[in-house]
């Protein structure tokens, strides 16, 4: 089957509807949240409508129909990024599951290989976004570990020259995003992997920007621990993932505690079921899992690897149009080597959020600010940037229809 984005615009009701007096809804937002084709919101109103009852409790018909559904998505997204499904843990959001793990390592007692104290270091990079940066800061905090980073190069990649004194034998994790959602860097894993793992620290990537668009499978990939949201890869809202090596998923404690994820309780105290349960404490997101099953297999039918040799195409068009324009400056990486759909720019002195509005009178929507990523922001010299985020539905008359944008602002703002 050869890649359609028009007839793939036509699984998502969405693109039916018009934006500001009927103009044709030109969607440059996918990095904030992706928009859902038929067959997700359908699984997600089928749960609710024919199967709804609690999982994993209850003895009737509706409760061993919610179960299946419920890990039956579970198999489905562990066969979307190479896990074993026991590895695979539902949370609410990426941010969640960032918060459960360095939570979690907060809570290891002193002989646990998690526990963190004075003298022990957390590692970032300049160019996370604040869900993988503030939890890591406030475990810090918590344990009087210190936090280091790679910083960023003007170009917008991770500056490895110093690796081995960012990373060093005090390091007992390393947190960094695969893709940023700022630049679009696709960051080269393998060196700080192999330095992180020299050491004796974890790995943990935050896949947000990644898992969308391109093949991630985490055993090839060699991190500890991973995580993405739902909502960004055509799943709902309220569904995230985080998916550890079972055997350091073994030895990392709870972060919420309640029913679900207990194996013996008395008065005083409880112990733990093995994973994925004692990661998910309550009654879980079991309708968002149904839908998000639905995204994850919707993107396999179609190929990951098409919809990321589309993005590749698509972000190519857009970095060289862009390039033609004067006074257009693009905060990230200029070509598409290692690279992917998101760009961000500026455009003279149109501060971001003036484009925005005019882009968005246009039908055209995208995001201005700092993208939920200060520093970085504060690094790369720029208050704000307005950023363009490509998915599978997009097109080259999207792509056209944003440089027109570009040029008519150019006028209507008189530069
Ligand atoms: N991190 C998300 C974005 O880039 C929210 O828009």
């Amino acid at each position: 089957m050869s890649f359609d984005p028009v007839a793939i615009r036509r699984d998502f009701p969405i693109f039916d509807r018009t934006i500001r007096d009927g103009k044709r809804l030109v969607y440059l937002d996918s990095g904030a949240t992706s928009q859902k084709p038929q067959v997700v919101i359908d699984a997600e109103v089928d749960f609710y409508r024919l199967h709804n009852a609690a999982v994993h409790r209850g003895a009737h018909q509706l409760a061993e129909e919610a179960t299946d559904i419920y890990e039956g998505a579970r198999q489905s997204v562990a066969a979307f990024i190479g896990a074993d499904i026991d590895e695979v843990i539902f949370t609410k959001s990426a941010t969640e599951s960032l918060n459960l793990i360095s939570y979690a390592m907060g809570n290891a007692p002193t002989g646990n290989r998690f526990h963190l104290k004075a003298g022990d270091a957390i590692v970032v990079t300049e160019m996370e976004h604040h869900a993988n940066l503030i939890p890591w800061q406030q475990l810090a905090a918590r344990t009087g570990a210190s936090l280091s980073w790679f910083e960023v190069t003007p170009e917008g990649r991770l500056d490895l020259s110093k690796i081995d004194s960012v990373i060093t034998e005090k390091t007992k994790v390393v947190a960094l995003t695969h893709q940023s959602n700022v630049l679009g860097t696709i960051n080269p894993l393998e060196a700080i992997i192999a330095r992180a793992h020299e050491v004796g620290a974890v790995i943990v990537l935050d896949a947000c920007q990644s898992v969308p668009h391109m093949a991630v499978d985490v055993k090839d990939l060699g991190v500890d621990f991973l995580t993405f949201s739902g909502h960004k890869v055509l799943g709902p809202t309220g569904v995230g993932i985080f998916w550890g090596r079972s055997e350091l998923l073994a030895e990392l404690p709870p972060f919420l505690t309640g029913g679900s994820m207990i194996e013996t309780v008395t008065m005083t105290g409880a112990t733990w079921a093995p994973a994925p349960r004692k990661f998910e404490a309550g009654v879980p997101n079991m309708a968002q899992a149904a839908g998000l099953a639905a995204a994850v297999k919707y993107i396999s039918n179609i190929g990951i690897e098409n919809v990321h040799a589309h993005e590749v195409l698509l972000t190519k068009y857009l970095l060289e149009k862009m390039s033609e324009i004067e006074a257009l400056r693009i905060v990230g990486p200029t070509n598409t080597d290692s690279r992917g759909g998101s760009i961000s720019f500026t455009f003279g002195d149109i501060h971001p959020h003036d484009l925005g509005q005019f882009l968005d009178s246009q039908g055209i929507a995208v995001r201005t600010g700092h993208h939920c990523a200060w520093p970085l922001n504060r690094k790369m010299g720029v208050p704000a940037t307005t950023r363009a985020s490509l998915y599978l539905y997009n097109t080259l008359e999207d792509c056209d229809a944003l440089i027109a944008g570009i040029n008519d602002a150019q006028k209507y703002f008189g530069r």
